[in-house]
């Protein structure tokens, strides 16, 4: 029954991508990067649900829930110019707000909706409220996963192409200096994910992307991390310390102990 509002969905979201279509060639960029950004984390979900047991109805939910995670970003990007939350507004509280005007979940039950609108509220939360357990739960951690195992994609590519052809917004405007920051190497050296507000340099926010290796969830999550490649290309970006070189050894070393 929810192909059909997943079908629904993916129409709906091509129309409301097309509304955005009028603004400069920089915010076509913008746009597009997240446009494909949404139809490989709605693959990845698809995925991780199906290696976790889910099927029919569940799983169909989990690809709903990728298609609808980064809804928000068009308006934050169309207001603001920028997908740094923090210098403009919370996408995820957007994305919530553009769920609940345009009124997508009619027709799904209440937990459904539920489930739906708290991981797309949550996906982009640095720590998960002790509070979501169960199947709410479940769907937040798959949701991030999979968005994880694309930013990464996204990353890389992006930094392989000219200046002039980058989506403007996906470094978030940090200063391309060749440092890395203390603060991030020491929480990457006690396997924590670090915070945003660690950051001064494009290093740093590469450094802080190969930390989310600690915070994936299922074991399919480890393999694609690993097989896919980017995070090889990530930390091949990085510029060549003693320090550097700690930190990749202890994110290689904790996603090979995860992947055997
Ligand atoms: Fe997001």
């Amino acid at each position: 029954m929810h192909e059909e509002k997943l079908r629904e969905l993916e129409n709906w979201l091509k129309d409301y991508w097309r509304s955005f279509a009028g603004d400069d060639a920089e915010a076509g960029r913008n746009y597009a990067l997240k446009e494909l950004h949404t139809t490989k984390v709605r693959d990845n979900i698809r995925l991780l649900a199906e290696s976790t047991g889910l099927s029919g109805d569940r799983l169909a939910l989990a690809e709903i829930i990728g298609l609808l995670h980064d809804v928000g970003r068009f308006e934050q990007y169309r207001r603001h110019r920028t997908f740094y939350d923090s210098k403009s507004e919370n996408h995820a509280a957007l994305g919530v707000r553009v769920i609940r005007e345009s009124r997508l979940l009619e027709g799904l039950t209440n937990e459904e909706a539920d489930i739906i609108l708290q991981a797309v509220g949550l996906h982009n939360v640095f720590r998960i409220p002790a509070s979501v357990s169960g199947t709410h739960r479940l769907y937040l951690n798959l949701i991030r996963d999979a968005d994880k195992l694309d930013i990464w994609r996204v990353f890389v590519d992006q930094s392989l192409l000219p200046d002039t052809e980058q989506a403007s917004a996906a470094n978030l405007d940090f200063p391309d200096l060749p440092e890395c920051s203390a603060g991030v190497l020491e929480c990457i050296g006690r396997r924590e994910m670090v915070n945003l507000s660690l950051l001064r340099t494009v290093n740093d926010f590469r450094l802080l992307q190969l930390s989310w290796v600690f915070d994936l969830h299922f074991p399919v999550s480890f393999k694609l991390a690993r097989e896919r490649g980017d995070l090889a290309r990530l930390g091949a970006m990085l510029p060549f310390s003693p320090e550097v070189e700690r930190s990749l050894r202890t994110v290689w070393e904790f996603l090979g102990s995860r992947c055997s």
